[in-house]
């Protein structure tokens, strides 16, 4: 697995970078264009990716033009064309189908426009892939419901199959979980894909691994705060809410859940660092600057093809009750979203 950075040096870097740029003032990329192809909106954190991506873009004296796809891989080859038609000097793609998007990254290619894959892998030689790495939140998914629950059923709610991030992630939960599951400590009684990540495709999904399993349950490993809320929901409904359930994203409501005991772990990635990143490569390779050139690049094969691919990936941070200052430091979600309604086993971050 590639080596990681850590997430402050990284960003503290690319933020000089970018401050530095900034700094040189718009002269630094003017009349660029960059291009941002986005899946869809369905999580709250793609919102901040995009304000923090645009202000950089700006910072830097270059122009924002962005397409939602609206969950639909033909929009998103129309968008990316749209895109290009637009004068995109360079694309930020985050892909709804990792395989359906290729032949508009391939256009992209042909007319010389570079392409970063945005936090889910676009596994095409000359594409540049910018992420967390999502093994890595797999396998604080699984730490942190394993700490609390080291024997019994576990079920599995992964994400979406079109999405190599589930798989990542996936594989990161069992690289945790593999002993314990063939010692017979623990037991898988249920795993699902959730198509489209939706939060009501897994609150069904984890109904009828209830119902099959007489609620016979005691953890769940959830790919991601959508998902959790769906699968806490089919809990709640069974009086089973509290048994350990993990995610990601540090979405407002998930942090509020993992405060309230509701739900173990959200997996924080700061998507603000992210999007500041990939603003600053995107305009650098529209300069002309060569993947290997791009601070803190790794080489990432761990793709189901092995593509060699230039990379960045940053490091997630595991937030549970007992660290949640860590998030509400951070400015990224305020301490009376977080503790609303918080009533028993206070946190120290509430108090
Ligand atoms: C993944 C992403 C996660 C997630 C999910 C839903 O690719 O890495 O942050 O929440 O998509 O959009």
């Amino acid at each position: 697995m590639s080596s990681l950075l850590s997430r402050g040096c990284y960003a503290v870097g690319l933020l000089g970078l970018g401050v530095g740029l900034a700094v040189g003032g718009p002269a630094m990329a003017a009349d660029l264009v960059v291009g941002v192809s986005w899946s869809n909106f369905q999580e709250e954190r793609w919102k901040t990716d995009e304000a923090a991506m645009k202000s950089v873009i700006e910072q830097m004296g270059a122009k924002y033009v962005s397409a939602d796809a609206q969950s639909s891989s033909e929009k998103q080859i129309a968008d990316i064309e749209s895109l290009i038609t637009r004068g995109a000097n360079a694309l930020i793609v985050l892909a709804w189908d990792s395989d359906a998007v290729l032949p508009g990254v391939a256009k992209a290619a042909a007319e010389g426009i570079p392409v970063v894959g945005y936090d889910r892998l676009i596994e095409q030689k000359g594409v540049f892939y910018l992420t967390f790495d999502n093994k890595e939140v797999g396998r604080m998914q699984a730490r942190e419901v394993f700490k609390v629950q080291p024997k019994g059923n576990y079920v599995f709610i992964k994400g979406y199959a079109a999405d190599p991030n589930a798989d990542f992630l996936h594989a990161g939960q069992l690289e945790v979980l593999k002993p314990a599951i063939d010692k017979g400590d623990i037991k898988v009684v249920g795993e699902q894909y959730t198509d489209g990540w939706k939060p009501e495709v897994a609150q069904s999904n984890m109904e009828q691994i209830l119902t099959a399993n007489n609620n016979k349950v005691d953890a769940v490993v959830a790919s991601n705060d959508g998902t959790a809320g769906g699968v806490v929901a089919a809990l709640s409904a069974q009086g089973m809410a509290g048994i350990p359930v993990s995610g990601q994203d540090g979405d407002f409501a998930a942090l509020n859940r993992v405060a309230r005991g509701l739900q173990t772990v959200s997996v924080w990635k700061d998507a603000r660092d992210l999007g500041k990143a990939a603003a600053t490569i995107a305009i650098e390779l529209a300069k002309g600057k060569k993947p290997s050139e791009i601070q803190g690049v790794i080489t990432f094969k761990d793709g189901p093809k092995k593509v060699p691919m230039d990379a960045v990936l940053l490091k997630p941070v595991p937030i549970r009750k007992d660290n949640l200052d860590v998030v509400i430091k951070a400015g990224w979600v305020k301490k009376e979203v977080v503790c609303q309604g918080v009533t028993k086993d206070v946190p120290a971050a509430c108090k």
